[in-house]
């Protein structure tokens, strides 16, 4: 009963955030009645089939491409990969025009950070801790890919990730679920509105689930858990995109409790319908329900008989859905009620797009260029990749004055494509500004900036090869490494100061680009040393898709910059900070380990009986040849000016909690308050982070927890008190049974700049 009343409320909500009345839902409802009713079961089963597009689908003779004539007899629900207005109209009239009952398609491109304005990938901008921006960043891509002719995105990853070596760590908000909620939810807002404007697209959670918790980092391979630690470390996220609105989730590749996530019943009906009321409709990863074969789980037929059965509405790319369902029918395997249930939540989501009023909504060919790489979008794209950069470093030396005379070193400042990042399927490769360019335009005299590339990525060329980008070799230059290298110390010793731009190249993150070591290429983190040995004040500009291990350079450079994989703006976002123009104020979302062994890594573990304070003790958890604690910890930034905080206060010491239908609430909400001083000679911008400990508890709980963040922009000099609530909510936890609950006790609350750098108070629940 109580969970019957849970997600009768959850609907409820759900419908409210959708803009979408009763009524609404009661039209819809009888015209999608009356549509299925006139509808083939092969006609129902190919609403399920979303191949990709091949090249040149409507030109000529290919206007009799099998998926042209798949299209023409209403058996595809959608394509994929597609991103040209003019095709997509003329294949959306094959399917209005040619198909027995009209029913138009959906249109899905992975369009992650931005279409063909780029902005930074989705780590760094999680780094911004600054969900307005992220919303800012989705509605300017909905807008560009709507003006291409895409209505459906594979986008937010919220995917929590305790693993660096996992290269898709470079997609998703980091380790933590609370600020990956909150991003998420600043994703579905940006791209989906409330679905009426012709440039608001349907958003597409993934990966549905724990796909971040793959074992080893390994891309693919199962991740496997107790349900206390998916409940409290990985799911909120994808619940909280669900309760935002979201219309559609991708299932994961890979086994959760040894199901693959196609074919998982417990993620997809147990929890994503009946205990979080998703309404939309479930999409399988790329070939996801064929991978199910090799997994283990019986033949085509028999996956994807399964596949439907537990809650997956679409199969991506497979055609194991088009190809066998109806001889499942035939066998018993399904029946036509779980064909029905799919196939509606299709037409549903077809229907909320607006497609059967107008089903070339999304297909506006006059001039789709005005909407896209527009001045304002590059603008935007600029604010918010400067806003992403972390600070790890600075002895003095940054920000740089505009009339130093610069060596810029490393094959990423003169590179435009890899500036991109993963992911970037829509932009034009060459459409980035280079930081050797950003920095050129910045300073007073351009000829002041030298240029040197100093190295290749790798020494290997064998690394350099799985490193291509965009299916493009990367570049390697034919000279001797000791020649690059002396060119590089030469002009270095010329300068003012370097500014070593090096680290990953775009694809070494993203998927299928997980890594062991977690260190600079080898070629670039020996150019580095030898940089170091001319004297000069040396910058690291990073770039990198995940949290790298920057032991050495941490003690011998003089400043490091995380520039992640900035986007189109790149140079001018980069100069932007070099000279201070704006004061970096990005905090990881991930934390920086001291070696790429700690792997998995992730600030907010539970106690255990032997802790250290990062160093060796004999008996005690930790390493004998590195320290445990993070390098950079989560929530770690610096800024051109200094912050100090006030110890925290709150506002009452004792708070009665009450329980009524399985819903807890307290007398009064607990409000933190914490001041934040700027003390340093700069204006700068600082997020306050709050973090919670549930001292005691039937279980672990973890040592802290983030429970609210706010980023201040401050004077020098000025002082702001920041006041935050907990709810009961953020008090509560999942047991092992799944019951969400509150217990009575000792509450620890800690306020700072970082992780690993607070002052706590506490209060008590009775
Ligand atoms: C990825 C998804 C992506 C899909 C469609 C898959 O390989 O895992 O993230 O959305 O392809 O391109």
């Amino acid at each position: 009963m109580k969970r019957l009343l849970f997600t009768a409320l959850l609907l409820a909500a759900a419908i409210v955030l959708h803009g979408r009345g009763a009524d609404n839902d009661r039209e819809m409802d009888r015209f999608i009645d009356d549509l299925m009713g006139k509808m083939s079961t092969e006609e129902k089963i190919g609403q399920l089939n979303l191949p990709a597009a091949p090249t040149d689908i409507v030109t000529g003779p290919a206007r009799e491409s099998d998926i042209a004539v798949l299209i023409s007899e209403g058996r595809i629900g959608g394509l994929l990969n597609i991103s040209d207005v003019k095709k997509i109209r003329e294949i959306q009239e094959l399917a209005v025009k040619n198909s027995r009952l009209h029913i138009p398609l959906i249109f899905g491109l992975d369009v992650v950070h931005g279409q063909k304005t780029v902005f930074p990938i989705p780590l760094g901008l999680s780094a911004t801790w600054n969900p307005d921006a992220i919303e800012r960043m989705a509605r300017i891509s909905a807008i560009e890919a709507s003006a291409m002719g895409i209505n459906w995105t594979y986008s937010p990853m919220v995917d929590i990730s305790h693993d660096a070596r996992w290269g898709r760590v470079a997609e998703g908000a980091g380790e933590d679920p609370y600020l990956g909620s909150r991003i998420a939810e600043a994703y579905i807002r940006g791209y989906q509105g409330d679905l009426t404007e012709d440039d608001e697209i349907l958003a597409c959670v993934k990966h549905y689930a724990l796909y971040g918790a793959a074992d080893a980092g390994r891309d693919y391979t199962a991740s496997d858990m107790s349900r206390y630690r998916m409940f409290n470390w990985y799911m909120e996220p994808y619940k909280a995109a669900v309760d935002a609105g979201a219309a559609s989730v991708m299932s994961a590749f890979q086994q959760v409790e040894g199901v693959p996530c196609a074919l998982n019943r417990f993620l997809l009906t147990d929890v994503l319908r009946e205990k979080w009321g998703f309404d939309g409709f479930v999409v399988a990863d790329y070939n996801a329900v064929g991978e199910a074969v090799n997994h283990g789980m019986g033949n085509l037929e028999e996956v994807s008989a399964r596949a439907l059965k537990a809650g997956l509405d679409m199969d991506m790319v497979t055609g194991g859905y088009i190809g066998t369902l109806g001889k499942a029918l035939e066998d018993g395997l399904i029946s036509e009620e779980d064909i029905d249930r799919a196939c509606r939540r299709i037409l549903e989501a077809k229907y909320r797009l607006g497609l059967f009023d107008d089903p070339y909504r999304f297909c506006d060919t006059e001039n789709p260029e005005d909407r896209l790489f527009s001045p304002t979008h590059r603008e935007e794209a600029r604010k918010i990749a400067a806003e992403s950069f972390v600070l790890l470093k600075n002895n003095g030396v940054l920000p740089l004055g505009k009339d130093a005379r610069i060596a810029v070193v490393g094959m990423l400042a003169d590179d435009k494509a890899n500036m991109l990042g993963c992911w970037t399927v829509g932009a034009d490769t060459d459409s980035p500004v280079t930081v050797l360019e950003g920095i050129r335009k910045a300073v007073t005299d351009p000829s002041s900036v030298s240029y040197s590339r100093g190295s290749n990525l790798f020494y290997n060329p064998d690394m350099d090869r799985v490193s291509r980008n965009q299916g493009k070799d990367v570049d390697r230059d034919p000279r001797k490494p000791e020649e690059m290298v002396a060119e590089a110390v030469e002009a270095a010793a010329k300068a003012d100061a370097v500014v070593a731009v090096l680290g990953e190249a775009a694809e070494m993150s993203g998927e299928s680009a997980s890594r062991v070591d977690l260190t600079i290429p080898d070629a670039q983190r020996d150019l580095l040393k030898e940089l170091t040995k001319t004297g000069k004040p040396v910058i690291l500009v990073l770039c990198t898709g995940r949290p790298l291990v920057l032991d050495w350079e941490s003690e011998n450079v003089d400043a490091i910059l995380n520039i992640w994989f900035p986007g189109t703006e790149a140079g001018y976002a980069v100069a932007d900070v070099l000279f201070g123009d704006v004061n970096p104020s990005g905090k990881l979302t991930m934390s920086f380990p001291r070696s790429s062994g700690t792997m998995p890594f992730y600030y907010n573990e539970t106690p255990n009986g032997r802790p250290t304070d990062g160093r060796w003790v004999k008996y005690a958890s930790c390493y004998m040849d590195t320290g445990w604690t993070a390098l950079y910890p989560f929530g770690y930034g610096l800024s051109y000016t200094t912050f100090s905080y006030s110890e925290p206060s709150v506002e009452k010491q004792e708070y009665s909690l009450r329980c009524k239908d399985g819903q807890y609430s307290l007398d009064t909400p607990v409000k933190v308050s914490v001041t934040v001083t700027n003390t340093g000679k700069a204006a700068g911008a600082e997020t306050v982070q709050l973090y919670v400990r549930d001292m005691a508890g039937s279980v672990a709980r973890p040592l802290r927890e983030l429970k609210g963040f706010e980023k201040v922009m401050l004077q020098p000099g000025e002082s702001r008190t920041v006041e935050f609530t907990l709810t009961a909510d953020d008090l509560a936890f999942y047991t092992p049974d799944l019951d969400r609950v509150i217990e009575p006790g000792e509450f620890s609350v800690m306020t700072g700049g970082s992780s690993s750098d607070v002052r706590s108070t506490g209060f008590l629940v009775k």
